[in-house]
């Protein structure tokens, strides 16, 4: 089968956040990394370009139209985060930063924002085709299946769920991937500990079921919020406003009730009961492996569906990082994660980096400039149990200010010549983990045990004989970056 593919380049505008998948992919146009691609098969190949693009840095979106054996205008798009320009462009930064400028410029710009409700309005284009009933048919839109053993198609992945704290009332939006059973079954896995999984369980124990909505290509930014450690009762609509700028505009779900976005792709309403469970998964994981193998779980029952003329349904599958995921969530989570050590009260904190090749979860570095006996160690207790680093931790690293936190060889540098292992490493049982954790043996997973140790790692030089240690060997940093720009001709 002959793929065509378009090639469109153009500049980089100067913009606000775009409002909307479709006003985002069309400033994405203008900056010259969108690619069309006409005819392609769902499987094996759009999973198959997603992996190809997704593992390499500042590749361009791809936009699939004419997908075999579906409706030729039902689209789907992949790689959409996969650049920093990209995720610039989301969060209504400046383009042309470098990762860890922009994870700072992010950090800048969060400071001052406050959260904007989101505006109740009566219709949006959401509702250009509304089901109900025995006419839903979840199987028309494209779906691939995303990696060689998922179980089936994953219908979300670039998606988020929409739920209510019966309680307290709050609004979250958190992404749960969705496994597409059937015309109106979808399963969805939901971590312990998630903000998602409380709603539905406070319903469960109430005995009664969970209303969802559930977004299947939606507002970059509010997929981007639905998918990061935004704190318990804070609704992520109200973030996504603040960022933009403007309230999220919303429709009261005629179902459940719950807000769903007005210019959102495709959306569905139901119920998760206790009393309808089937086994989810494999599916394939953001650490790089089918961890939680297959299990039951709730599945929503679709009593409604809506989506716009011509849908685009948004792909964002997990796979072995570096992915995209790690790669947008890296400039987000680091810039929290620095925050939180603020927060904290820890003082002189040169830089935080929470690595891609760890999913930005397995593997956090803090740099700091040491202040007093016991410092490096206080952070590293800290960062290794902040809220945006707990959650599937393993080695949490605290290196001097002279090394950069983001550069993997020189904060390797760092830990086999300025660490003791018999001294430098405190280890922590027990911690947060996940049935997707692919080191917790199968017979502690059996009982839900989703627990694991940490491995906190100081590799700064120690504090009572810093002075003493001996000095490094290169010329300091900004002395060598003046001599990469005057002999930069001898490196081309
Ligand atoms: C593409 C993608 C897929 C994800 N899939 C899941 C999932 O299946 N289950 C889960 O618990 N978390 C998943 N996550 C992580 C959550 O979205 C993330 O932890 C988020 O903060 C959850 O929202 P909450 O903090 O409001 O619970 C996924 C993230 C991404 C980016």
């Amino acid at each position: 089968m002959a793929l065509t593919e378009t090639r469109i380049t153009g500049i980089a505008p100067n913009v606000g956040v775009p409002d909307g998948l479709r006003e985002w992919l069309r400033v994405v146009e203008q900056m010259g990394q969108l690619r069309n691609i006409s005819g392609a098969a769902k499987d094996p190949e759009i999973g198959e370009v997603a992996d190809l693009l997704q593992h390499e840095a500042q590749s361009p979106v791809a936009l699939f139209d004419k997908v075999l054996g579906h409706s030729p205008n039902f689209r789907v798009v992949v790689n959409t985060l996969g650049h920093t320009d990209r995720v610039a462009l989301t969060l209504g930064l400046p383009l042309g930063l470098g990762k860890v400028a922009l994870s700072e410029a992010w950090r800048q710009k969060i400071k001052g924002l406050e959260f904007i409700p989101p505006r109740y309005v009566k219709d949006g284009p959401v509702m250009e085709n509304v089901v109900r009933g025995d006419a839903i048919d979840m199987t028309i839109f494209p779906t691939p299946k995303w990696h060689p053993l998922d179980v089936g198609p994953y219908i979300g992945t670039g998606s988020f769920d929409v739920t209510r704290d019966p309680d307290e009332g709050w609004i979250n939006l958190g992404t749960y991937r969705v496994m597409l059973y059937d015309r109106n079954t979808l399963g969805y896995y939901i971590s312990p500990g998630k903000h998602g999984r409380m709603h539905r369980q406070k319903y469960f124990e109430r005995g009664e079921r969970c209303p969802v909505a559930m977004v299947f290509g939606g507002d970059p930014l509010h997929f981007m919020a639905s998918s990061i450690e935004i704190p318990y009762g804070v609704s992520e609509y109200e973030w996504a406003g603040a960022v933009r700028g403007a309230p999220v505009e919303v429709i009261e779900g005629p179902v459940t009730g719950l807000p769903i976005p007005a210019n959102a792709e495709i959306v569905v309403e139901g119920f998760a009961s206790v009393e309808d469970m089937r086994p989810e998964g494999p599916f394939g994981e953001w650490t790089g492996y089918y961890g939680s193998g297959s299990r039951k779980e709730p599945v929503l029952k679709v009593e409604a569906l809506y989506y716009r003329n011509d849908p685009i349904l948004v792909g964002v599958p997990p796979a072995q990082p570096p992915d995209e995921i790690s790669r947008y969530r890296a400039v987000l989570r680091s810039a929290l994660l620095r925050d939180e050590l603020d927060r904290f009260g820890i003082p002189d904190v040169a830089g935080v980096w929470q690595h891609e090749v760890g999913g930005t979860r397995l593997f956090t570095v803090v740099s700091i400039k040491q202040r007093y006996p016991g410092h490096a160690r206080q952070v590293l207790h800290l960062a290794s149990q902040s809220r945006s680093a707990a959650y599937v931790g393993r080695y949490t690293v605290v290196v001097d200010e002279d090394i950069d936190p983001a550069d993997l060889e020189e904060v390797m540098w760092a830990v086999c010549t300025r660490s003791d292992p018999a001294t430098s490493i405190d280890i922590v049982n027990r911690a947060w983990s996940s049935p997707l954790d692919p080191i917790i043996p199968p017979e502690r997973k059996d009982i839900g045990d989703y627990t694991s140790s940490r491995a906190l790692i100081d590799a700064c030089r120690p504090w009572e004989w810093r002075d003493k240690f001996p000095p490094v060997n290169v010329p300091p940093r900004e002395v060598r970056e003046e001599a990469r720009r005057r002999w930069a001709h001898l490196l081309d």
